[in-house]
């Protein structure tokens, strides 16, 4: 169950390469070098929901972070994930010509050094007890399963002018193509299995865009879509996104399983059907997501 999510967000991290708004990735990049300029110690990063570390490989990778020292905390309530993370990030590294220190885990090139911590915590609990210091707080893929009514909680831990990023918000839409007789339902069943989860929220963007745009002491800068596309390229899947889809499909079939018992004969039909379509390299996948970057008050 651990392996195979840690290769789900391994295999995520190509199909979220191409979601990202591109926008507020440059508008992300240009906020920080501003507060590097302004700041005297070494920048903090909090990426909350952290997984594997996917986001800080990225960061790096697009030269979102400004160059120098950088401290980067990453938490993840699962334990199995944050001792996974050093793992991930040495191979990451080591493939992309960085030395990496141990104890602490230290990332450097000729540019930048980044000392990086883990921590496994849950992020509301975090953030009541952080020390208010943070340049930047991140989390992806998150809010639409995070008790949203603490978003002002989790913006404690921003130094004053700090800045918030939260990618990759689910906003209600799951769709497949091509089109099936069940897709509706299918549909319907998932999101309401997501809706009767604590914190869970098929709506969650929209819900977010709503406290975002009205919560007291921040500046919501700017939101986009960052839609999930997943489909063959010249005849198969991308990277390991084949493995996603697959993922994808074993989630819905617990989560609609688990809303319909055995009342919804449909189901199994639905899942052969997409797992061949996966098999041939066939199906197409795409959901609805919102990106949100802004700031709290200096
Ligand atoms: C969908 S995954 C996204 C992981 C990573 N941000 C990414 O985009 O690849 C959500 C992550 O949040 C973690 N998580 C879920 N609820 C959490 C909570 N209340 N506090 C901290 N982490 C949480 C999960 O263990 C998981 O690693």
């Amino acid at each position: 169950m651990t392996e195979s999510f840690q290769r789900y967000l391994r295999a995520k991290r190509t199909v979220d390469d191409r979601a990202l708004d591109r926008r507020l990735i440059d508008m992300l990049r240009e906020q920080l070098a501003a507060r590097a300029a302004d700041t005297d110690g070494p920048l903090r990063v909090l990426e909350i929901g952290a997984g594997i570390g996917t986001m800080l490989a990225r960061l790096l990778e697009w030269d979102v972070l400004p160059a120098g020292e950088l401290r980067y905390t990453a938490v993840d309530i699962r334990s199995e994930n944050v001792a996974r993370l050093p793992d991930y990030l040495r191979d990451w590294a080591a493939q992309g010509g960085l030395s990496v220190g141990d104890s602490p885990l230290v990332l450097e090139s000729e540019t930048r050094r980044i000392r990086v911590e883990t921590v496994q915590a849950e992020a509301v609990a975090y953030a009541e007890s952080a020390d208010g210091e943070s340049d930047l707080l991140i989390g992806a893929a998150l809010l639409d399963i995070l008790d949203r009514e603490q978003l002002a909680t989790l913006l404690e831990p921003l130094a004053p002018g700090g800045l918030y990023y939260f990618p990759i918000t689910f906003d209600g839409a799951t769709r497949f193509q091509p089109a099936h007789p069940a897709d509706r339902a299918v549909e319907r069943h998932y999101h309401d299995h997501m809706d009767a989860k604590r914190g869970g929220d098929s709506r969650a963007g929209g819900d977010v865009l709503a406290r975002l745009h009205g919560l007291d002491g921040a500046t919501l800068a700017a939101v986009a879509g960052s839609d999930w596309v997943v489909r063959p390229v010249d005849g198969s899947y991308p990277a390991d996104e084949a493995y996603f889809l697959r993922h994808i499909l074993d989630t819905i079939e617990d989560a609609v399983g688990e809303m319909t018992g055995s009342g919804f004969e449909e189901l199994d039909t639905w899942l052969s059907s997409r797992r061949e379509q996966v098999a041939a390299a066939e199906l197409l996948y795409h959901t609805h997501q919102l990106d949100f970057l802004g700031s709290v008050d200096s």
